[in-house]
Parts: structure tokens; C-alpha cells; sequence
């Protein structure tokens, strides 16, 4: 249901690849709430992926930009200026990729060329995207800028790999860019940790399935869907957050403050020769009122 709450609003999307990407459903809910958008996407994303359909959809324009590239921002920054006419509103940074996870190099035999080039686009293409657009002046008085993150920057996730530092990286320019820009422009700077979600950047992560499914058991409000978190996205945009920076915002059903709930609990025991155990342990009616 659309409230208007971007209404005169107008920003950049990065990241929209396909219709399951964040930044796709973000793109399609601040259309419905009234921003007027600018999408981009690296030049061979666009031949990949389907971003003309979802520009048509928002009647938005396309700028192609490689986010590690401080000349393609530049260029595409400057542009969204000409075409809003001036200052803008909002930017969400939509963007990772580890070609260790990739080519399935572990943590204790990361290639170092490929770690930088994973820091560079997942985490300082963030910096990149701050500091032009503070140099040009882009963005308004009391505007926001949202990256998506993950829990792998605070807790240890198996395979998670070089993300994990690229992630602690990029909440870490939230916090130190966050400052800056808040107290000079009065422009905000977040970034929200999503629970897994079922993307083409997700499902590179081996054993996925597995993990959506014992952060689902683990959530008490079970994991956050890729519409969802656009939900959220928008009401940091939008002015009903004007005093929230530099802050790490949880969109994950409260994952990140459990350590083990009924549901996991059940499942694991079910792997458990419990003999010993007391029966509620094996008892899945039982175990839901034991907390
Ligand atoms: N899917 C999840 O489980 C999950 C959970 C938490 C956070 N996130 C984060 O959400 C963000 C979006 O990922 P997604 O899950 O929607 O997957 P996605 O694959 O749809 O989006 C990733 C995007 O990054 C873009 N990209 C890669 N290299 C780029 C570059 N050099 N310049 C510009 N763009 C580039 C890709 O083209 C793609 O559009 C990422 O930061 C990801 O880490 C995802």
C-alpha cells in the first residue's frame, strides 16, 4: 500500500540486476511512493540482467557506472544532476561480489588480488559514492543514503568468507562518513543488515538453503523477505527518519540477538542420539513453552 512518503523525493538505485535483487523491489516501492529515480548498474550487468524492464516500470533512467570506477561515478553523478535539475534526495548502495567465494578460494587460502578487488567493490565503492557526491553538493539538506549489509560483519558465518570484512568495512565508512556529512550537510548515512535473502549475490554463497533455513528457525519473526527490507528502505528515505545516521539498522526478524531458540534447538536434537535427554527435548509441542 503506497503512503506517498517520497513524494518530490529523488535518488539513485545501484544494484538492480533482476527482479529478485533488493535494490530492484526498492526501486519499485519508492516508485509507488511517489521518487522520481535514477537506476545504474555496471555495463555488463545491464546486458545480463533486466534493468530496462524495471526502468520502464519506474519511468526512471538508466546510467550505467562501475562502483569501483571514481570517473564513472563522477560521470553519473554529475548526470542525475542535469537530469533532476539540481540536488537530489537519497542513494542506496546495492552492491557485493567476492570472486574468492566465487572460484571457492577459503578464508585461510584467500587470493589477496581478488580480496581487494572484493573490498573495492563491496565496501569502498561505498567511500567512492560518498565522497563524490559530497564533493559535487549532490545531495539535499536532510537527504539519506542507505547500504545493505549483512550480520557476517559482526558474527562469524561459515563460508561467508572475505564478505565478512568487506561488510565490517562498509558499516565502519557508514559510521565514520555518517559523521562527516551530518554535521556539514545534515545528510544522513545507515546501513541496514538483512536477514538471507534468495538474490543471484545470496545463492553464491554455498549451502544457502541452509542457512535461510536456520536463520528462519532462529528468527522469532522468521527472516526478512527482499520486499520487506524495500519496506523499510523507504521509511529511511523518507522524512519520518530524519535524526537516524551512522547507525547499523537490523532488518532480520531479531536473528542477530538470539542465540538459540525452540525451533533451531528441535532440529539439532533431532541430529542428536538424546537418549539422556529430558523428553521435552524431543518433544516439538513441548519444547515452544519451554522458551
Ligand atoms: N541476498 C542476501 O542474502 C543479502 C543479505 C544481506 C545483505 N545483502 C546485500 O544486499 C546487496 C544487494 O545484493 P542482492 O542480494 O540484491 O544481490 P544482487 O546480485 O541482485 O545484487 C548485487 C548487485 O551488485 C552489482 N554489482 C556488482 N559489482 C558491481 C560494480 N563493480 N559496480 C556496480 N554494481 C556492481 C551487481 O550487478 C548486482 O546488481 C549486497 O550488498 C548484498 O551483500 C544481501
Amino acid at each position: 500500500m503506497a503512503h506517498k512518503l517520497l513524494e518530490g523525493k529523488k535518488g539513485i538505485i545501484f544494484g538492480a540486476l533482476n527482479n529478485m535483487s533488493i535494490a530492484w523491489k526498492v526501486a519499485e516501492r519508492a516508485s509507488e511512493e511517489g521518487a522520481q529515480l535514477v537506476l545504474t548498474n555496471t555495463p555488463i550487468a545491464m546486458r545480463f540482467g533486466e534493468i530496462d524492464e524495471l526502468a520502464a516500470k519506474t519511468k526512471s533512467i538508466i546510467i550505467p557506472a562501475d562502483a569501483t570506477s571514481e570517473k564513472d561515478i563522477e560521470n553519473l553523478i554529475a548526470k542525475t544532476m542535469d537530469h533532476f535539475g539540481g540536488k537530489f534526495d537519497f542513494i542506496l548502495h546495492s552492491i557485493a561480489m567476492s570472486m574468492n567465494v566465487r572460484k571457492g578460494r577459503p578464508y585461510n587460502d584467500l587470493n589477496y588480488d581478488l580480496l581487494v578487488k572484493t573490498l573495492d567493490i563491496s565496501a569502498m565503492s561505498f567511500h567512492k559514492v560518498l565522497q563524490i557526491a559530497y564533493k559535487l553538493d549532490a545531495i539535499k539538506e536532510w537527504g539519506s543514503v542507505v547500504a545493505m549489509s549483512y550480520v557476517a560483519a559482526q558474527r562469524t558465518l561459515y563460508r561467508y568468507n572475505d564478505m565478512a570484512d568487506a561488510k565490517a568495512l562498509l558499516e565502519s565508512i557508514a559510521r565514520s562518513f555518517g559523521y562527516i556529512y551530518g554535521r556539514e550537510r545534515k545528510v544522513r548515512v545507515n546501513t541496514v543488515s538483512q536477514s538471507p535473502t534468495k538474490t543471484t549475490a545470496g545463492s553464491a554463497v554455498k549451502g544457502f538453503d541452509g542457512l535461510m533455513d536456520f536463520t528462519e528457525r532462529m528468527s522469532p519473526l522468521g527472516n526478512a523477505s527482499a520486499d520487506e527490507c524495500a519496506d523499510y528502505v523507504i521509511t529511511l528515505f523518507s522524512d519520518l527518519t530524519k535524526k537516524v545516521t551512522m547507525q547499523n539498522l537490523f532488518h532480520d526478524g531479531g536473528f542477530s540477538s538470539m542465540g538459540m531458540s525452540s525451533r533451531a534447538m528441535l532440529m539439532y536434537n533431532r541430529s542428536l542420539d538424546c537418549k539422556d535427554c529430558p523428553d521435552y527435548i524431543n518433544d516439538e509441542k513441548d519444547i515452544s513453552t519451554n522458551q
